[in-house]
């Protein structure tokens, strides 16, 4: 505790990575996304006074940071609104612990808002369940990337594979994966604001209508496929329908040079599949590799463009992926 009348809370959100389908899945297709890395964990102070102080860790350089924090006090108001805190009765401190700062496209503003969801239950002292954290959170996330399809606050709630559906009954299903995950992320080094990438494929959606209709069709094929593969253990199939979801992220507009040259380099560098993750136009991309040592290879390829580069190896245990770092 660090000051009188005061209670903490501390919670965690997962970070992870789309496989397949991010955007499409904002106007229905299925999607799947892992979780990755060590989960963003906020803690929350809250005591009896007059307004709500947010703290965040200074971070270092790059672009859009004033507005990501920005961002995080507005996703911070909406959660505790949500709640039904009043922030005039409360005096509220958030600290978070994010060590991934300009690894954009990986879901951290949702592992902050799941975070800090669960943060604010256990200082209040107020049990809640995984369905109310996911249903809070996702108000938060509003402000990231304005359309939602609630799969980056899932994953975040949930830490483990799944298949999500916007709008299905259910929403999502845990996917038991047949095979280990070895993955590598690499960092274009360019800014991703998931809203304006959203923003963009709406645009696109308007403009050409049929086009779009079309590739919502290949996507859910894409995804039932992707999902037989993972399932199946079927390493090169699912890398090649990684292969052709980055195709149609390109026709969406949401790729860039930087990001198709990075695929096309871990692909030369031995991957099963690459494609840009998250809302792209910069961020991050993913690959997937056969094994660690395929792994290191493409790691290596990308840090020789200038791309910090990461392996993450998600083994398979009781069914579920659990994320590792192993560079
Ligand atoms: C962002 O991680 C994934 C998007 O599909 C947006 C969303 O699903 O909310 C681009």
């Amino acid at each position: 505790m660090e000051e009188r009348n005061a209670s903490e809370g501390i919670g965690r959100g997962f970070r992870k990575a789309i496989l397949v389908n991010e955007h499409f899945v904002v106007y229905g297709v299925p999607a799947i996304a892992v979780p990755i890395f060590s989960p963003v964990e906020v803690t929350a102070v809250v005591r009896q006074g007059a307004g709500l102080q947010v703290s965040v860790p200074a971070r270092s350089g790059g672009d859009g940071r004033a507005e990501e924090d920005r961002d995080r006090l507005e996703a911070v108001r909406r959660i505790v609104r949500t709640i039904g805190l009043s922030e005039r009765e409360r005096m509220i401190r958030i600290r978070c612990v994010d060590d991934l700062p300009g690894w954009s496209g990986l879901g951290s503003s949702a592992g902050f808002c799941v975070a800090l969801v669960r943060a604010l239950f256990m200082a209040l002292n107020r049990p809640c369940t995984d369905e109310e954290v996911n249903r809070i959170a996702y108000e938060g996330e509003k402000v990231f990337a304005a359309n939602p399809s609630g799969i980056d606050n899932t994953v975040a709630t949930y830490g483990s594979p799944l298949w999500f559906e916007r709008g299905g009954s259910p929403a999502w299903e845990w996917v038991r994966p047949g095979l280990p995950l070895w993955l590598v992320i690499g960092n274009s080094r360019m800014p991703c604001r998931t809203r304006d990438e959203v923003a963009k494929v709406a645009r696109f959606r308007r403009a050409r209508p049929d086009l779009f209709a079309g590739l919502l069709r290949d996507a859910a094929a894409l995804g039932r496929d992707a999902r037989r593969a993972l399932e199946e253990g079927d390493a090169a199939g699912l890398g090649s329908l990684m292969n052709q979801g980055h195709s149609m992220l390109k026709r969406l507009g949401v790729s860039n040079e930087r990001l198709d040259e990075m695929v096309a380099a871990c692909r030369l560098h031995g991957a099963l599949g690459a494609k840009l993750t998250g809302g792209g136009g910069g961020g991050c991309m993913l690959a997937l590799a056969a094994d660690a040592s395929s792994g290191a290879a493409v790691v290596s390829g990308l840090k020789r463009l200038g791309h910090p580069a990461i392996c993450v190896h998600l083994p398979l245990s009781g069914g579920r992926l659990r994320a590792r770092d192993t560079s």
